[in-house]
Order: structure tokens, then C-alpha cells, then sequence
């Protein structure tokens, strides 16, 4: 940062707009996503130093300063939408029973003895939308809202990479599909892992944390959050031209919307028990959480002779699942330590079976959570499990908490190595101040610098890591790579003969395994810059991250050199990476531990400078772009990744050295700042010619 003595106008007048666009978005996170990525002193800072610009440069105070704002943030900024066909439900079962009556319903409802097909489907548990589709182009998203007039998240849905932006072939002029936004179980979890990394907010589930990224007013969130979509009935068509479920499932095929892998025509009630029950059985193992069954009459004749009740279709139905819960007893609540040295509670369960699975362990989130929900050691408390989730602690019964028990007092101390374990102002998370120092994140970090995105080196799993930790033989990254030479003695000493450390000696070792080991770690020492720069376990800084910086920064020289003296502004214009982030990754580099293994390590590997194949003949190569806006035919990853092979650089604001601005629909202050400055703007076809 300048010193404000020393700043131009020129200078003044960027930072003042850079300003201006974090704590518009930093707002927006705080008060509308109860997500914030500053902290209320970053967030102080920037204000000052906005103020301090102004009074010196008054004439430079913009109408989005933040110093004309006056507390009150926006407000829901959606637009609404008429569904031109309102969003039904769905009305509910729970047995077999009700479904057995349900079918007998149809069959009185249509004066029919005759068997009835039905098209049984997984229930996502997700969002439902509806997409709008015109001459094939996608035109329009909504949420459900009430059924009857949903939201505008047409920016958002169309950074779903699932949903077509495009429809190619023959296809109604007016066709809106509708279906389920859903978030993986794996991509949840790794959301909130980061986010606890981050100190920020968690999501209960991944329904939540699809709700929460769907509706985002910032549609650049939704974009970093992968959401999917599974397609499954439609609302306004000009013209259908199915002719039942079954053969709409493969229209929508034909189109390239995804649809659910499990959907299976059924032809009578034995062979819908049969599903469900197949579809219980294999819940945990699928990567998406669902709620239920969803039967519907296949054929549209018959679905439209049924009609609707008030709010529900006489045609279909959901089958739910029961509720995986159960009760147990809490045994003791222990702290784990992580890599970045977050403290996180969790209950040792008297173990207990939930939906065919036998938990013992629940996750306690952290401090705030335990007394938020009053849990003690020694409590009966209901758990729940929903699919590949860490099971979590839904109430304690109170009714049979022990007369004698006590709140938990969760440690200020790292139990692991004795450090001060301290909890900043905003965070939720306390964590250990040892660093490397402490045990639990040495280990940790070890495992991520071997693990499969970064140096994938095998044979150095969990354990093992963990034993030679304990022996001193590995306690750092720089050890692995002298371990070959640390294995086989040396005579050379008269008096000490060194014998090594003799490896293949070891319980269930032989040479065999050791010569792989050693293979596989000088295999790692030819590693890639983005690789490597996931590897350090920076906190915050994931794969994609890591990628990002590696295609900016090109060589690891240039990346350290600029980390080492603090400049950031190469970092912050990266579309992707927020000043929170950036906070991290030069903490990083200011620690003298973390400088000393970087120094050890860049000894005994090569990291390979970032290389793409880009085709430096193409008009964009050299060029920077920056996107704003939603793309039609394709998503904005896409239309990075394109740029970028052909040698173009992608930031995330425009400034002096954009030289072209893409712009989709519905671009913001990024176009008209572009104007501003008079930088060449493309619209989506330029910009496809280009390529
Ligand atoms: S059909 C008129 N099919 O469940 C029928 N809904 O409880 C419209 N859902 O609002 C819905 N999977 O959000 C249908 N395969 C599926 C579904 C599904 C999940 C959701 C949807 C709906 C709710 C009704």
C-alpha cells in the first residue's frame, strides 16, 4: 500500500474504486450470506484508508463511496418472476401401505382395473428451479418462491456448468425445464472445510449450502460453489412433444440436461416396493443426498385426465424416507487438532445404529455450537446422519441428563502441544498459535504435502506419516526428501559406523516396498508449480487456488519474490482470489518456519514453471480480458479456460491494462467502468469470433 503522502491521483482514483467494490461485496456477505470474509478489523482498515483518500483527495469521493453508505444494507436484491405455470408439491407417504392406497386412488380416479406404469425417481434433496429456454437459448431461471412467483437467479443458474446454455437440435420454441439444484456430498463438505479453515459460517447440509449459494446477489459466489442439477418435468412448452415421463427423460437426454441415472419405469406395485427398498439400500453410497421416492403416472394422458388438487398432482407422489436419527449417549468429548490448526470438538458416541450405519462419532463444530445446544459429557442426545455426512448432534433430552453434569469447558490451551490456542475477534474457530511446533499440525501438514493433488507421493500414507513422525525420522517435508540417503549407512566413519536407517527392516516392510517408496518420492521431485503451491497447505489456498496463482505468477521465483516483500496486488487482480485469501498467503510467507522448509525444499526438488499449451498466433494472446456478466453459450469457466489457451490472462477487475472487457448479459459496474476507461468491449459473439 502507498503511503498516502507519496499517492497520485491516478493511484487514489483505482484504490478508491477497489475500495469501494470490496466493501460492496463485503457487505453483501456479511449481511445478506451471514458469510463475511473480512474480519471487523480488515473491514475498519479499509474504511480508514478509504477516509483518508477522500480528505485527501475530495474531489475524488465516488457516489458508491463507502463513506456515504449509511449502515443499511440491501435488501433480498432478486427480481420476481411470474411462473407463467405455477411450481407444484408434492403430497407425502410414508409406507407402502399409502402407496398401495395412493395407486388404487389413480385406478378409481380413471374408472381403470388395468396395471398403471409408473416412473420412479430418487427425490433430490435439493432446490427446485425452472429454466427457460427460447428458440433453444437459455433466457430465464427462477427459484419456486411460493409456487406461484419465484425469484430471478438467472445470472446464478447460469453459472451452473449442468445446465445447458444452449440447446442444440430440434427442440420447442418455448420450453422451460424444470428440476433440482443440488450440491454433491463431497463438494459440501470440502465447502465447509474451508470454511471452517476460513473461521466463517458452516452449512448444516448440503441442501443448505445449496439454498446458500444459489441465492447469492453475487452470481461470481454461486459460480465458486459447484452446484448440479438434475432435470426431471417442465412447465410452459409451446409444443410437447412427449408423449410420456419415460420419453421425456430421453428428450431431455437429447437435449443434454442431466438427468437422475436411477429413474426406472415401474409396472406394478411389487416392482416399486422392489426399488424402494434398492434405493434405501444404496442412499449412503450415492454422491447427493436424497429424501424419498417420487412415483409418477408415466403416461401424459393419463397424467392430464388426473390433474391437480389444490397444490399437489393427483399423478404423483413422494415416498419419504424415515428420518435417520437415533439416541445415544455422549462418552466424552475430545478436541482434534488440524492442519491449519483448528480446534474441533467432537463426541465419542456409545456407538449406535443410524439407518443401517454404525456411528460412534459426531461432529461438535466448535465452541459456540456445544453451548448453543447445551451439550455435556454424559448427555443422551439425538443424532442424525444424513448420507456421507459426519454425523451430527440434533438436541440433547434433557429429561435424561445426569444430575451431576457439568458444561464443557473447551480448552484455551492446545491439548496437543500446550500452545496458546486463541480465537480471533470474528472467528468461530480457535486454534493452536504452536505452528509447526505442535505435533497434531506438523502431521497434518504432512499428509497434505504428500496427498494425491499435491506431491502424490505413494506409500506415504496416514500412518506411516504418523509413526515416523512419532520416530523422528520424517518431521518435516525437507526429511522426505533424505530419506533414501538417511536409509543406507556409511562406513566411511572408523568409529561410528552409521548403520541408516534401515527401512526395509521395519514390521511389514521389505526392499521391495522401500525401493517404491524411494521411487515415488524422486518421482515428486519433479513437481508442478500449482502442485506444489497447493502442497505448502496455505490456509484457505485449495487446488483451484493454487492453479490460479501458478498461471498468474508463472515461475515459483517470481511468486515468492513478490510474497516475500508483501506485494499484493498482482494476487488481489486475479479473479478469483479475495483480499481474505491474500491476508493468509502473505501471513504465510512472513513466517520464518515456513520460509525455512520452503528454502530446504527448493534444494532437493524442481517445481516446473506453469505451462499451458496456449496458441500464441491467436489476436487474444497476450491480451488480459475481464468477464462481467452471464455468458449464453457457455459458463465463465469455460470462457476462462478458452482464453487462456489462447494465451489471454483473465483478471477479475478492469483497470489501465484490461484490454478487453466481455460482456454478458445482465454485466454490471465492470461494463460500465470499462466504458469509463474506454477499453474495447466484445460482447459474447466477438468474443466466441476471437476464439
Ligand atoms: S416432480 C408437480 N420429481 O420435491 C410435481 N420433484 O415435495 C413437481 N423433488 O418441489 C415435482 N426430486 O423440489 C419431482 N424427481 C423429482 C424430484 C422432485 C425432488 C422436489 C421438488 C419438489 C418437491 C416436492
Amino acid at each position: 500500500m502507498r503511503l498516502i503522502d507519496e499517492i497520485s491521483e491516478e493511484e487514489a482514483k483505482k484504490e478508491l474504486a477497489e475500495i469501494a467494490a470490496a466493501m460492496a461485496r463485503a457487505d453483501i456477505a456479511y449481511y445478506q450470506n451471514d458469510a463475511p470474509f473480512l474480519s471487523d478489523a480488515e473491514y475498519d482498515s479499509l474504511k480508514q484508508r478509504n477516509l483518508e483518500l477522500e480528505t485527501k483527495f475530495p474531489h475524488l469521493v465516488r457516489a458508491d463511496s463507502p463513506s456515504r453508505k449509511v449502515g443499511a444494507p440491501l435488501q433480498s436484491g432478486f427480481g420476481k418472476i411470474a411462473h407463467r405455470f405455477p411450481m407444484l408439491s408434492l403430497g407425502d407417504v410414508f409406507s407402502m401401505d399409502e402407496v398401495a392406497d395412493f395407486i388404487k386412488g389413480v385406478k378409481r380416479f380413471l374408472n381403470t382395473d388395468s396395471d398403471i406404469d409408473f416412473m420412479c425417481e430418487p427425490k433430490i434433496d435439493g432446490l427446485s428451479f425452472t429454466a427457460r429456454y427460447e428458440k433453444g437459448v437459455f433466457v430465464q431461471g427462477a427459484t419456486r418462491g411460493d409456487g406461484t412467483t419465484g425469484e430471478d437467479i438467472t445470472a446464478n443458474l447460469g453459472t451452473i456448468s449442468g445446465l445447458p446454455k444452449k440447446i442444440v437440435g430440434e427442440v420447442p420454441e418455448i420450453l422451460e425445464i424444470r428440476g433440482e439444484v443440488y450440491m454433491s456430498k463431497a463438494d459440501f463438505l470440502e465447502l465447509n472445510q474451508r470454511n471452517e479453515e476460513a473461521g466463517k459460517k458452516l452449512f448444516a447440509n448440503p441442501r443448505n449450502a445449496a439454498a446458500g449459494s444459489l441465492r447469492q446477489l453475487d452470481a461470481d459466489v454461486t459460480r465458486q460453489r459447484n452446484l448440479s442439477i438434475f432435470a426431471y418435468t417442465w412447465g410452459e412448452v409451446s409444443e410437447r412433444v412427449w408423449s410420456s415421463q419415460e420419453d421425456f427423460f430421453k428428450h431431455l437426454q437429447k437435449w443434454g440436461f442431466p438427468i437422475n441415472p436411477n429413474n426406472r419405469l415401474c409396472h406394478s406395485i411389487a416392482e416399486i416396493d422392489v426399488f424402494f427398498d434398492n434405493l434405501m439400500q444404496i442412499r449412503s453410497k450415492l454422491p447427493y443426498d436424497i429424501d424419498g421416492v417420487v412415483y409418477k403416472v408415466n403416461d401424459i394422458d393419463l397424467q392430464e385426465r388426473l390433474g391437480f388438487l389444490t397444490r399437489t398432482p393427483r399423478w404423483a407422489i413422494a415416498h419419504k424416507f424415515p428420518a435417520e436419527q437415533a439416541v445415544t449417549k455422549i462418552n466424552d468429548i475430545r478436541i482434534q487438532v488440524g492442519r491449519t490448526g483448528a480446534l474441533t470438538p467432537v463426541a465419542d458416541l456409545e456407538p449406535v445404529n443410524v439407518g443401517g450405519v454404525l456411528v460412534s462419532h459426531a461432529t461438535l463444530h466448535n465452541e459456540d455450537e456445544i453451548k448453543r445446544k447445551d451439550i455435556r459429557i454424559g448427555d443422551s442426545v439425538i443424532i442424525q446422519r444424513a448420507g456421507d455426512v459426519i454425523p451430527q448432534v440434533v438436541k440433547v433430552v434433557l429429561d435424561k441428563r445426569p444430575p451431576d453434569s457439568q458444561e464443557f469447558e473447551f480448552p484455551v490451551i492446545c491439548p496437543q502441544c500446550g500452545a496458546h490456542a486463541v480465537r480471533e475477534e470474528d472467528e468461530a474457530v480457535r486454534r493452536c498459535t504452536g505452528g509447526l511446533t505442535c505435533p497434531a499440525q506438523a502431521i497434518e501438514r504432512l499428509k497434505h504435502f504428500v496427498s494425491r493433488d499435491a506431491m502424490d507421493i505413494d506409500g506415504l500414507g496416514e500412518k506411516i506419516i504418523e509413526d515416523f513422525y512419532s520416530e523422528k525420522i520424517i518431521s518435516s517435508p525437507v526429511d522426505i526428501f533424505t530419506l533414501e540417503e538417511r536409509n543406507f549407512g556409511s562406513e566411511d566413519d572408523l568409529f561410528s559406523r552409521n548403520q541408516g536407517l534401515q527401512l526395509e527392516k521395519r514390521e511389514g516392510w521389505g526392499k521391495k516396498s522401500v525401493e517404491n517408496l524411494f521411487s515415488a518420492i524422486n518421482k515428486s521431485r519433479h513437481i508442478s508449480l500449482s502442485r506444489f503451491i497447493y502442497a505448502l497447505g496455505i490456509r484457505q489456498v485449495g487446488a483451484a487456488t493454487a492453479r490460479l496463482i501458478a498461471q498468474n505468477f508463472i515461475s515459483w521465483n517470481e511468486f515468492v519474490k513478490e510474497m516475500k516483500a508483501q506485494n499484493t496486488e498482482k494476487l488481489l487482480a486475479i479473479d478469483g482470489i479475495g483480499p481474505a485469501m491474500v491476508k493468509d498467503i502473505v501471513e504465510f510467507f512472513q513466517e520464518q518456519h515456513n520460509i525455512a522448509i520452503i528454502e530446504g525444499l527448493v534444494k532437493m526438488i524442481s517445481i516446473q514453471d506453469f505451462a499451458e499449451r496456449v496458441d500464441n498466433t491467436s489476436q487474444l494472446s497476450g491480451k488480459t480480458l475481464v468477464f462481467t456478466g452471464t455468458l449464453m453459450t457457455m459458463t465463465r469457466a469455460e470462457a476462462k479456460a478458452k482464453a487462456l489457451s489462447k494465451g489471454a490472462k483473465v483478471a477479475g477487475s478492469v483497470s489501465a491494462n484490461t484490454d478487453y472487457v466481455v460482456v454478458g448479459a445482465d454485466a454490471g459496474s465492470k461494463a460500465a467502468k470499462a466504458a469509463e476507461l474506454g477499453i474495447a468491449i466484445l460482447n459474447e459473439d466477438d468474443f466466441v469470433g476471437m476464439l
